[in-house]
Parts: structure tokens; sequence; C-alpha cells
């Protein structure tokens, strides 16, 4: 009987789950592995449901958006009984390892199953925020701002007939990369990303000028932002996930700093909330190619039994790095990065 590999997606999906599925698949396959999914994230292996990844199954993933496995924020350490349910589900199947495709949250669960019960786990770097350590990019972040940078584009075009500031909510969490590429690559004049407290007047000198400027002005705000200054946007929503994190979508950003901007710029001032719409959809090539390469790799290191890892990309190479690297901390925007965007966004 040929080994078993248990592959699960958790956290929030976006554009390359599934070709790295596909990939993991293909690899393993070829080494002489059977795959099995376990279904919405780590609820799967605590509930043990599954579903059968033949290769027939997952041919057609290269293109498709979302995970074909569904994904789920459970959090097995805050579940009565959850590990050892995991653990229970793990050895039932009889599985040789598990390949886990999460962010920081799912990865954490994977390192301390590695830590604490020596559970034979390699990690797949994904998330559209692009804030796992270790790696240079997480898969779904190139996609995810090539559709916010889509969306900021036309809202210029609108901005510029209407003679309007225009602002852009964009997703990404506690780190502002998305908001970064975004406003870089749509020529943004303003900038609000978390890692530095927005500038009021400074914002809106910028924002008045290129209005006069340009006939209309372009802000890209990450979900993120503290806003003290604007009595209210700093305190953010109530409600937090099963991992402690605030639900970001309740704070209102854009909403609130619309109203800001328009008071006191005096500008008739537009915003939207791209939200969701940048996690579905076909992935770009960029992230279909790094998100096979880290299936295959992943698949890889099962069979060379590397556990306790994660698949970063560094340069041109996917490698093995600890997990215990890889969760340590959040990579957030650099001094470099802002230095840049101040050239570039003025922010
Ligand atoms: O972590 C990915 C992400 O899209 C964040 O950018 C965002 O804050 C969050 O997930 C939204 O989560 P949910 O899909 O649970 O609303």
């Amino acid at each position: 009987m040929a080994k078993k590999i248990g592959i699960l997606t958790g956290g929030g999906d976006c554009p390359g789950l599934n070709p790295a599925i596909r990939g993991c698949v293909f690899m393993a396959h070829r080494l002489g592995y059977d795959c099995v999914g376990l279904r919405d994230g780590w609820k799967g292996l605590i509930e043990g449901t599954t579903m059968a990844l033949p290769p027939a199954q997952v041919e057609d993933l290269i293109s498709r958006g979302g995970t074909v496995l569904g994904t789920s924020r459970t959090n097995p350490y805050k579940k009565d009984g959850g590990v050892p349910r995991c653990l229970e589900t793990f050895k039932k199947l009889n599985l040789e390892a598990l390949v886990a495709m999460g962010g920081e949250d799912t990865l954490g669960v994977a390192h301390k199953l590695f830590k604490e019960h020596q559970v034979p786990v390699v990690g797949v770097p994904k998330t559209m925020d692009n804030d796992l350590s270790a790696t240079d990019y997480t898969f779904g972040f190139d996609t995810s701002a090539t559709i916010a940078v889509d969306a900021a584009e036309r809202l210029k075009d609108t901005g510029r007939s209407h003679g309007r500031i225009m602002l852009l909510e964009v997703m990404g969490r506690h780190a502002g990369w998305v908001a970064l590429f975004t406003g870089i690559a749509s020529g943004a004049d303003y900038l609000c990303i978390p890692e530095r407290r927005v500038n009021v007047p400074q914002m809106v000198e910028k924002l008045k000028a290129a209005h006069q400027r340009k006939g209309y002005a372009l802000v890209v705000a990450s979900e993120a932002i503290d806003l003290p200054e604007s009595g209210g946007i700093g305190e953010g929503g109530k409600k937090v996930d099963p991992f402690g994190h605030t639900i970001l979508k309740e704070r209102g950003v854009a909403e609130k700093l619309s109203e800001l901007i328009e008071k006191q710029t005096g500008i008739e001032t537009r915003s939207a909330v791209i939200g969701h719409i940048q996690r579905g959809g076909p992935p770009t090539l960029f992230d279909r190619m790094l998100s096979t390469r880290v299936g295959v790799k992943a698949a890889e290191l099962v069979s060379q039994k590397k556990y306790g890892v994660m698949v970063a990309l560094r340069g041109q190479e996917v490698l093995p790095v600890s997990l215990e690297e890889a969760t340590a901390k959040l990579k957030t925007v650099s001094s470099e990065w802002l230095q840049l965007a101040d050239v570039l966004c003025q922010c």
C-alpha cells in the first residue's frame, strides 16, 4: 500500500492554493505517495473529514482560485480536545506526513504540533498579506495586489471625471504590503499603511496639491491603519477570530478616512472597499509558478523526511526553513520600502 500524505489549507483562502495542492499531489504521486485532503483546515484533522486527492482530481486546478479542500480559521488549541483529536485522526488515516498550507496562524499550529507532539509536518506559505517571515513572497499576494491595482486605476478614471479625491481601502491585515504595492503601482498620491501613523495635516496638504495639479487625487489605505485624530478609527472592531485577531472589516476605515479628507480638504471625496474581491479569481502567472513550486517542494521534503519546516522562496530558490523561524514574527514593511514610498507616493 502506498504511503499517504495529508494536505490541508487553513486561514483565509487566496489564489494559488489550488495550484499548490496540484503541485504537491503531482510530485507526491511521482514519488510513490497517495494524497488525501483534510476538509476546511484544521477542522478536517479534528473531525477526520477527508477528500480523496488522486492526480486526476487536481489536474485542472492550475487556474482555479479558492481551495477545493475548503478552509476555516479553526484553531485546535482553542477547541476542547482539539489537539488529541488531530493526533488521533493522523494515526487513524495512517498518514506518513502532513502538508499544511497557510499563513502565520495555520503554520503556527503546525509548528506547535511538530514541537510538542512530533507530528511530521511541512508548511507551505500562503497569504495575500505577504506577512510571513523567512520567505521573500507568499503566493496570493501578487494576485491580490494586481486586482487592487486594477481597482485603483478604475477609481482614478471616475475621480478624474468628477474632479474628486478617491480612496481605496485594501486588506492585508497588520502589514502594509498590499497597500504599499498597490499605491506605488497605481501612482497613488497618498498611502496609509499600518507601519506608519498617518500625518493628517501632511496628507491634506498633499491631496489638495495633487487635486490642484491633476484635477483628482488617489489615496490607498490599508484596513489596519490607526488614525486616532479622526476620533475612533484606532479603536477598531470588537470581534476577534479564533486566533485572537480583530476582524478588521468592522472598523470602517474607508468611510471614516474619506469623511475626514473631505472635511479637511473641502474636496468631494468617495471611497471604495475592495475586500474579498482581492482573494478570488485566477492566480497571476507569478502566483501560479510560486504556488506550484512550493507545493512540489513540500512533497519532496516529505520524501526526504525533512519535517518542522516551511518551504520558502529565497531569491530564485525554493528551500526549507524552520517553522520556528517562519512563524516567530510578522514581516512588516521595512524602512527601505517606506523610503521608496515617500519618493513615489509622498506618504
Ligand atoms: O489574512 C488574509 C485576510 O484577507 C486579511 O487581509 C483580512 O484582514 C482577513 O483575511 C479577512 O478575513 P475573513 O476572510 O475571515 O473575513
